[in-house]
């Protein structure tokens, strides 16, 4: 009696155990969109660049389609109103317009929307040392200060110009 009690404890433990969800391997971005002449719903996306996104569309009426161009994105919405899912990689980052790509009446080619995938945050580059900076000889200031010129403000000689003038490089065709 005991033993039995001890198993379906057991055995019910295995079975509601939160953790044991199988087959999502990736965090997906999810997003449900709507399709119906002659409009998305929601006509706005925005996720991160690197994000695993999945697209689940449906239409409320005829087919439609589902486009986006720069990520090589395409998917037949078909009528009746069955889920199609779309998997794809945010992997450039933008702002770029999905579309209908099967024709679906007058208001077809107006029927876009837009992904906007944010540029993710690179690591901050250190900011340039003040000895690093060059100054150029006879800036902005010497020009302004023209004739009444104090001695300051005369401009460097150059010395040590970079590259000492172009070479011309033998001319094609000679
Ligand atoms: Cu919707 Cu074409």
């Amino acid at each position: 009696m005991a033993t039995r009690i001890l198993y379906v404890a057991a055995l019910l433990a295995v079975l509601l155990d939160p953790a044991r969800a199988p087959g999502e391997p990736t965090a997906f971005r999810s997003f449900d969109i709507t399709a119906s002449r002659f409009q998305y719903e929601p006509a706005r996306l925005e996720v991160s660049e690197g994000d695993a996104v999945r697209l689940t569309l449906r239409s409320t009426d005829t087919t439609h389609g589902f486009g986006i161009k720069e990520l090589k994105v395409e998917a037949v919405i078909p009528k009746g109103g069955e889920p199609v899912t779309v998997e794809f990689v945010a992997d450039q980052p933008g702002t770029f317009e999905f579309f209908c790509t099967e024709y679906c009446g007058a208001g077809h080619r107006n029927m876009t929307g837009t992904l906007v995938v944010v540029p993710r945050p690179v690591a901050p580059t250190p900011p340039p040392s003040p000895s690093s900076v060059q100054t150029a000889g006879g800036g902005r200031e010497a020009k302004s200060a023209s004739a009444s010129a104090s001695p300051a403000s005369r401009p460097r000689a150059a010395s040590g110009s970079p590259g000492g003038g172009h070479q011309a490089i033998g001319a094609i065709g000679n």
